[in-house]
C-alpha cells in the first residue's frame, strides 16, 4: 500500500482555508479533503443537544465515548455523520460560533478529535485544514502552510460569506468582527494545542490575494514533494 500523504492547512477563521484547502485537493489526484473544524463544530452541536456544558468534565468524556461517529467519502470530500445523519448547516449557527471554540479547547474533546482525524489516513493522502495539524495532529505532514489575512479582511471574507445566509439581525459586519476576535483570542490563549504557526511551514498571507492565486503558491510548492503528480 502506497503510504498516505498529508498536505496540512492551518490558519485563523475566514484566512481562506477552507477553500483553498478543497480545490487544492481537486487538483492532486487521489487526495480527499478534510474539514477538522467541521468535527469540533459536530462535537459542539451533539454537546449542546444532549445539554452537555463544556464545564462538565466526565459529563463531556461520557458523552465522547457514547457518540455514535461515522465518516464516509463522497467526491473526495471527508462527511461526518452522527446517528446516521449527516452533519449539515447546523454546524454553522452563531449558537455553534459563540460555543465550539470553548469546547474545541478541552483536552478530552481534543485528544478524541485529533485520534478520529489520524485515523483519517485509511481513505488515503489527505488535504486538511485546521488550527493544529502540522503542530500536533501530524506534525510529520509532507507539506505544511499557515494561512492568514488581516483581522479587519477576515471579519469582510465572513460577513460576505454569511450575507443571504443568516437572518438580517446577524449583527452586521461589526458583530461577525468582535465573534472572529473573541474565538481568535480563545483558540489562541488555550493551554492545549493553542493555533500557531508549525513548525517548518510556510506562511502565506492572503490579504491583497485571490483564492486562485493562493491555491497556485500552495500546489508549487505540493508539487515538489517526490512522488507527489498533481493533475494540473
Ligand atoms: O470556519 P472557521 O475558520 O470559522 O472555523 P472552523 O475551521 O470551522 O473551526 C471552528 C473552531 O474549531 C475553531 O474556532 C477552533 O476553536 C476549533 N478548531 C480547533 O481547535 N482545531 C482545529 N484543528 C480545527 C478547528
Amino acid at each position: 500500500m502506497i503510504p498516505a500523504v498529508v498536505v496540512a492547512i492551518d490558519g485563523p477563521s475566514a484566512s481562506g482555508k477552507s477553500t483553498v484547502a478543497r480545490r487544492v485537493a481537486e487538483r492532486l489526484p487521489d487526495f480527499v479533503y478534510v474539514d477538522s473544524g467541521a468535527l469540533y463544530r459536530l462535537v459542539t452541536v451533539a454537546a449542546m443537544q444532549a445539554g452537555v456544558a463544556p464545564e462538565d468534565g466526565p459529563v463531556v468524556r461520557r458523552f465522547l465515548d457514547a457518540l455514535p461517529l461515522e465518516y464516509i467519502v463522497r467526491d473526495r470530500v471527508v462527511v461526518y455523520r452522527v446517528g446516521g445523519r449527516e452533519a449539515g448547516p447546523e454546524l454553522r449557527t452563531q449558537a455553534v460560533n459563540e460555543n465550539v471554540s470553548l469546547f474545541a479547547a478541552l483536552a478530552p474533546v481534543r485528544e478524541r478529535v485529533v485520534g478520529w482525524l489520524r485515523g483519517l489516513t485509511r481513505f488515503g493522502s489527505l488535504v486538511m485544514e485546521g488550527r493544529d495539524i502540522g503542530e500536533v495532529v501530524f506534525p510529520g505532514a509532507a507539506c505544511k502552510f499557515y494561512l492568514n489575512a488581516s483581522p479587519e479582511e477576515r471579519a469582510r471574507r465572513r460577513h460576505r460569506e454569511l450575507e443571504g445566509r443568516v437572518a438580517p439581525d446577524d449583527g452586521g459586519l461589526r458583530q461577525v468582527d468582535e465573534s472572529l476576535r473573541r474565538r481568535d483570542r480563545i483558540d489562541s490563549g488555550r493551554a492545549v494545542a493553542p493555533l500557531r504557526i508549525p513548525a517548518g511551514s510556510a506562511v502565506i498571507d492572503s490579504t491583497g490575494l485571490t483564492i486562485d492565486q493562493v491555491v497556485e503558491v500552495v500546489l508549487l510548492q505540493v508539487r515538489q514533494v517526490p512522488g507527489l503528480v498533481s493533475n494540473g
